[in-house]
């Protein structure tokens, strides 16, 4: 393998519920890379016990925390740098969940208990992260904290219901946040905003094959997969680039700054001659 990129680093790695999860992959190629890191998820995911095998694979402990729960972070927070011997240098959240497109509630009737609670679980959660991390000084110099997103926060893709004001909400709190933690610490904070992706989460949304194809077929370079996303996170974990902060970084084959694709066309043409 190449040079480890991530060789001494510390961190948390917020999400990874099966190996289709973005996390899951991420906290593979940290271990890779030569990173040290806590895995966590909310309680009720870990009943799941597939993170058991990523904790195997990775030399990695598992520490439960419902991460809009402020103590469950408090002691998150403060179990790792014990375990870990030290401040952190990453942070993934790689978080979301709307119950409205769970249900398949319409966005012109959502239900405004699940709003706020997809709200609290998908966007405040970074903020509660790392207001903890903030409060208990738990970020080494130049240390990066990531989220993942997506271009529903940009642009209108209906199916993507609250979870497009969701990310929007995500983005904002990266930058606002990523200007605190910049002059205080050195720390980056930024956004990937990563092409649909086959997971437990994205496939929760409407029409979610279409999406995909759809997504695929307007990207010069093709749909980012979850493996690639990974390696994007990684680089941003690393030293490499300690100068990126408040960006909201897209990864999607070129898909955000394609008006149209010669293939989504041909489809069009090709009903015009029938
Ligand atoms: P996933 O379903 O594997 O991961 C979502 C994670 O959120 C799960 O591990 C789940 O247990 C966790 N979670 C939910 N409620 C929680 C809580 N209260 N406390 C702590 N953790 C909680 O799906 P995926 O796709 O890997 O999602 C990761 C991130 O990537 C999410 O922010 C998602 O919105 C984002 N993303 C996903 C895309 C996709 O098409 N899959 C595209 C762009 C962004």
């Amino acid at each position: 393998m190449s040079a480890k990129l991530l060789e001494g680093k510390r961190g948390i790695i917020f999400g990874a519920l099966d190996e289709n999860s973005i996390a899951w992959k991420v906290a593979q190629q940290a271990n890779e890379h030569g990173a040290k890191f806590i895995l966590t998820n909310a309680p009720v995911a870990l009943r799941m016990g597939a993170i058991n095998k990523l904790a195997e694979q990775t030399g990695s402990e598992v520490i439960p925390a419902d991460a809009t729960n402020m103590e469950d972070l408090e002691n998150l927070f403060k179990q790792a740098e014990e375990k870990l011997g030290g401040k952190l240098d990453f942070v993934l959240h790689s978080i979301g969940m709307s119950i409205n497109v769970r249900k398949g509630q319409h966005y012109t009737d959502l239900n405004y208990d699940w709003m706020a609670k997809g709200w609290d679980i998908s966007a405040v959660s970074f903020h509660k992260v790392m207001q903890t991390a903030w409060k208990l000084d738990s970020m080494n110099e130049w240390g990066s904290i990531m989220a993942l997103t997506y271009m529903a926060a940009q642009r209108t893709f209906p199916d993507y219901n609250d979870m497009a004001d969701n990310k929007s909400y995500l983005e904002s709190i990266a930058r606002s946040f990523g200007y605190h933690w910049g002059v205080r610490n050195k720390v980056r904070v930024n956004t990937i905003s990563q092409s649909p992706t086959a997971t437990t989460a994205g496939s929760g949304v409407k029409g979610f094959d279409g999406f995909i194809n759809y997504a695929d077929k307007m990207s010069p370079l093709g749909n980012a997969t979850a493996d690639e996303c990974a390696g994007y996170v990684i680089s941003m974990f690393s030293d490499l680039t300690r100068k990126v902060t408040m960006q909201n970084l897209y990864h999607d084959g070129g898909f955000s700054n394609v008006g149209v694709s010669d293939a989504v066309m041909a489809q069009f043409m090709n009903n015009e001659s029938e």
